[in-house]
């Protein structure tokens, strides 16, 4: 357990990490060979964490024992992932419209940027509520 916990921090300290790397790639986005493998990064990143997060933590413990299944944090913070997934989605598809010269995806791009912006940065925040 004690090894468990002692994980906890560093998901955050790397999640926070990844995020200024994205704060960075979302103010140069004309630095395409630093946006686009950036971006891709911090997508795969996210896709992978529930993995990791799946095999190295209790969750039956913490869901069912401890009957979290019921706290609203988790229902938001799955809303908000669900959200984030969606808006990556989004992001790869108005990207690769966008280089095929597409200008009204490129404002697409642009608008739903800044939301996901936010978006991730909740799902860092309720995930950071969640770490025991
Ligand atoms: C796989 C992921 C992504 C790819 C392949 C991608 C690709 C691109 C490309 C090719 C451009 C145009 C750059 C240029 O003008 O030379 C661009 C612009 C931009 N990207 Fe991304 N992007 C990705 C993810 C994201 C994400 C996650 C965000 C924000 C959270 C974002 C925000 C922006 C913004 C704000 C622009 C500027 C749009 C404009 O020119 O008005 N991108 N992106």
């Amino acid at each position: 357990m004690s090894s468990a916990h002692h994980l906890v921090p560093g998901t955050f300290v790397v999640a926070s990490l990844s995020y200024l790397v994205m704060l960075a790639a979302y103010f140069m986005p004309r630095r395409r060979y630093f946006h686009v493998p950036a971006m891709i990064a911090i997508m795969l990143f996210d896709l992978s964490l529930p993995f990791y997060l799946y095999l190295h933590r209790n969750w039956w413990h913490r869901l069912i024992e401890q009957q979290e299944i019921f706290s609203s944090l988790v229902w938001m913070h799955l809303g908000i992932l669900i959200t984030m997934y969606a808006l990556d989605a989004f992001q790869v598809s108005t990207a690769l419209r966008m280089v095929k010269g597409d200008q009204e995806a490129r404002a697409a791009h642009r608008s739903q940027g800044k939301v996901l912006l936010i978006v991730r940065l909740f799902a860092i925040l309720t995930g950071a509520l969640l770490a025991p």
